[in-house]
């Protein structure tokens, strides 16, 4: 039986961060008028985070989209330097979708490195290769006209391309995974990209599950469910939470409302029940960026270190355990691009309205970023993904 040096380095590596239980938020490249974030803008985000009055452990992790600084070709992305500054763990995310190649964001990250060494690169916990790339690309994003995704070929691809690219470099044995909608991971013709991958990162939004009674109170169980099932696939590799939230303000979405009062309770019963502190967890969001989205998902305004609503867990909480294993009836997946893109990377491109066609335009190397009009949330899910766990 032999190793690999390389597969041995892997596993270490993900044993090494399996153990800590990161606790943050998401963080985009852009401001929510499209302008580009700078590092006082990082700044005042991840000190806000570490200090959220009642939090329940310290937020001193992030989520990034993207290596790239907005509206740039290949500059580092300069929330590493704000990171550097405020002693925040980094998740690193390749922005995959609509691309043929990952180029510029190798040479970002390559940059950053030459840069700032091993302050930057002790800071590093991971790297995703895309953001619900295949999602986009499923039958049930390309209803929902989520915008241009890429192939688990392309994806696979990619995180070749990265580990080639770093194999001799500090970065070369950090865990590369790759983040996606829970209906993704029990997809068969994605197997290629979870074998490739030494961590799977979900994002799950009961919020947008309609067709399945996604009211408040079912919340807990919808995640539940698609957590479970995303385990069951997962084949022993860990899960990581990537993304999950409720909405405080916005439109009602079937059965689901929008308000402070649910978005603490989805905090309850989804975030202090099941995930912080017992799993990697990127909470959506800390500031919304999403301008096209009427749904807002933000813990605070303004970056306030006082939180909407009291962040401190109870120590009991309603949703039935044993529920979870009852699969819902109706479809599967949230119906939307809502979060990943322009919450997300880099420079803007696309025009609204129908959101699947406007992928092209000015594209910088910091990864598309598509609008996404209140047309891209309707439509529903594919049934039939249950026929698959
Ligand atoms: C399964 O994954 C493939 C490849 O990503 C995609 O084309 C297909 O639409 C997915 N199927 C479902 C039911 O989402
Ligand atoms: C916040 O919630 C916790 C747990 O339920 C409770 O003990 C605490 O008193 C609450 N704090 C405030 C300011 O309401």
């Amino acid at each position: 039986m032999r190793f690999t040096s390389s597969l041995v380095a892997s596993a270490l590596a993900v044993g090494a961060s399996a153990g800590n239980n990161y606790l943050g938020f998401n963080s985009g490249a852009t401001l929510a008028d499209r302008s580009a974030k700078f590092k006082a803008d990082f700044t005042a985000e991840f000190k806000t985070a570490q200090g959220l009055k009642g939090a329940p452990g310290k937020f001193n992790a992030v989520r990034l989209y993207t290596n790239i600084q907005a509206y740039s070709q290949d500059d580092p992305i300069q929330a590493f330097e704000a990171a550097i500054d405020t002693q925040t763990s980094v998740l690193l995310g390749v922005w995959a979708s609509g691309v043929d190649n990952i180029d510029n964001e190798i040479n970002a990250l390559k940059k950053a490195v030459s840069q700032y060494g091993t302050k930057f690169t002790d800071l590093v916990i991971g790297i995703s290769i895309g953001s619900e790339d295949l999602y986009r690309n499923s039958v049930t994003g390309v209803k929902n006209k989520a915008g241009v995704g890429n192939s688990p070929e392309a994806i696979v691809g990619f995180i070749n391309n990265f580990k080639t690219a770093f194999a001799d470099n500090p970065l070369g044995k950090i865990p590369v995974g790759h983040v996606d909608t829970w209906d993704v991971w029990p997809n068969a013709t994605n197997k290629a990209v979870l074998d490739a991958i030494d961590w799977i990162g979900v994002d799950e939004y009961p919020y947008y599950e309609n067709g399945k009674g996604n009211n408040i109170k079912n919340a807990g169980n919808l995640f539940d469910h698609a957590y479970d099932a995303t385990i069951a696939a997962a084949n022993g590799k860990p899960v990581w939470v990537t993304e999950t939230g409720w909405p405080a303000t916005g439109p009602d979405w079937d059965q689901a409302q929008p308000s402070v009062e649910n978005a603490k309770y989805y905090w309850d019963e989804v975030g202090c029940r099941k995930l912080f502190n017992k799993t990697p967890t990127f909470w959506y969001n800390l500031r919304d960026s999403n301008p096209d989205n009427t749904m807002k998902f933000a813990v605070t305004k303004d970056l306030s270190t006082t939180p909407l609503f009291n962040l401190t867990c109870p120590t009991t909480f309603d949703t039935n355990p044993s529920s979870s294993s009852d699969k819902p009836s109706g479809t599967a997946s949230r119906p939307t691009g809502v979060t990943a893109a322009t919450a997300t990377s880099g420079s803007v491109s696309g025009t609204g309205g129908s959101a699947a066609a406007t992928t092209t335009g000015s594209r910088s190397g910091s990864g598309t970023v598509q609008k996404l009009s209140a047309a891209s949330y309707a439509g529903v899910a594919i049934a039939g993904v249950y026929a698959l766990l």
